[in-house]
């Protein structure tokens, strides 16, 4: 069976001012009604496979009555795994897959991030059906995007050979997690590489046995987090101590780029996807994939467009009047207003690093 893991932690800057770290991107409905994390948890609703009724999402102490509440919303119970602060994704996914082995299973994990846009759900369930049989029998499953620019903020994956009586699986020769701007453009001119996801298939056991080859500390900090979980309803709280002792480390740097070096783990694999998959990492990505109006702009909330094209305007609470704007985005929050020029979202980080260095 398949047991979807839902990786919530994180803050995401560059969508500021509406993300916040008191309330991440994940949280905001930024696309249409759904939050990122609800859209999450539906991915896989009318999947044709065996799904766990109950998904578990990893997140901040922090988040925890508003994913509670999200996930009610929608009808759907999870597990919410608690983490007194974030070790970056390896500790999370460590947790999950310790509790999903907990009642002697050993489910295929759908380890998903949190805060990704995915419009086309037929492509991508079919996507996973073809990994989880593979991650079912042994192998470390990646999903690849065919890049169309060389971005360093991902993990790079050359794909090899088809695998042999596969729909278009390919094997994992090589994962470099976000290389250099150089080695980033060699990789996309190459044709050879995909672009990491970021979503993984992968069998519970799988996972705790290739953490604890990589970095026992931290197979061992996170055991000793589950074995004094506290569980109280719908939340089980790794413990403080044991969780905080382990070190910080990703998925792809912890185990994807050290795959190829243990091959009796399990081999890794590609299987390409697509699906109009984005990681709406900053707010020109959140207009990529937002539906638009014939001049090309995207409003949410109280706006109004005269004379504006390719523009995207979200106001919160006040009437915002865009008047002959292009390839601008501006967003409107009770105690802050962003406009910025669609080619510099990325550097919202920045405004965001000096108002904390400002404190
Ligand atoms: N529970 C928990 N705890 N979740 C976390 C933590 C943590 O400490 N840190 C990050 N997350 C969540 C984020 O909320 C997000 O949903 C997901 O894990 C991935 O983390 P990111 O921090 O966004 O990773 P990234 O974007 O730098 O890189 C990953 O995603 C890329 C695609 O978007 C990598 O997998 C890359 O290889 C990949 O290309
Ligand atoms: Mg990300």
């Amino acid at each position: 069976s398949i047991q979807s893991v839902i990786l919530s932690g994180g803050s995401g800057t560059r969508l500021w001012p509406a993300s916040r770290e008191q309330y991440p991107k994940q949280l905001l409905a930024l696309t249409g009604s759904d939050t990122l994390l609800q859209a999450t948890a539906r991915r896989l609703d009318g999947f044709a496979g065996d799904v766990v009724a109950n998904t578990i999402v990893v997140s901040n102490e922090e988040y925890r009555f508003v994913i509670a509440e999200q996930l009610r919303q929608l009808g759907k119970r999870g597990r919410i795994v608690l983490e007194p602060a974030g070790r970056n994704t390896a500790p999370a996914l460590t947790l999950a897959a310790l509790l999903a082995v907990a009642d002697g299973s050993d489910p295929v994990l759908l380890v998903m991030p949190a805060d990704h846009v995915i419009p086309d759900l037929g492509a991508f369930q079919a996507a996973i059906a073809e990994g989880a049989t593979l991650a079912a029998e042994g192998a470390f499953v990646t999903f690849g995007i065919v890049p169309d620019r060389p971005e360093t903020g991902y993990g790079y994956i050359r794909a090899g050979e088809k695998l042999a009586g596969a729909q278009s699986a390919r094997g994992l020769d090589a994962f470099v997690e976000k290389p250099d701007a150089a080695k980033a453009a060699e990789y996309v001119a190459s044709g050879q590489y995909l672009w990491n996801s970021g979503i993984f298939v992968i069998k519970a056991s799988r996972w705790i046995a290739a953490i604890e080859r990589f970095n026992p500390a931290m197979a061992d900090a996170c055991r000793r987090a589950m074995a004094g979980a506290t569980d109280d309803a719908d939340f089980v709280r790794a413990d403080k101590a044991a969780f905080l002792s382990s070190p910080s480390d990703s998925i792809d740097y912890a185990v994807m780029e050290k795959l190829a070096s243990a091959p009796e783990l399990g081999r890794g694999v590609v299987v390409p996807m697509a699906a109009g998959w984005s990681d709406v990492g900053a707010w020109d990505a959140l207009w990529e994939v937002s539906e638009k109006d014939a001049d090309g702009n995207v409003g949410r909330g109280d706006v109004m467009f005269e004379s504006s094209e390719d523009t995207m305007v979200m106001a919160e609470s006040r009437l915002v009047a865009a008047i002959g704007l292009k390839d601008m985005v501006v967003v409107e929050t009770p105690d802050a207003v962003m406009v910025a020029h669609k080619r510099n979202t990325q550097d919202v980080k920045k405004i965001v690093a000096r108002l904390k260095a400002e404190g």
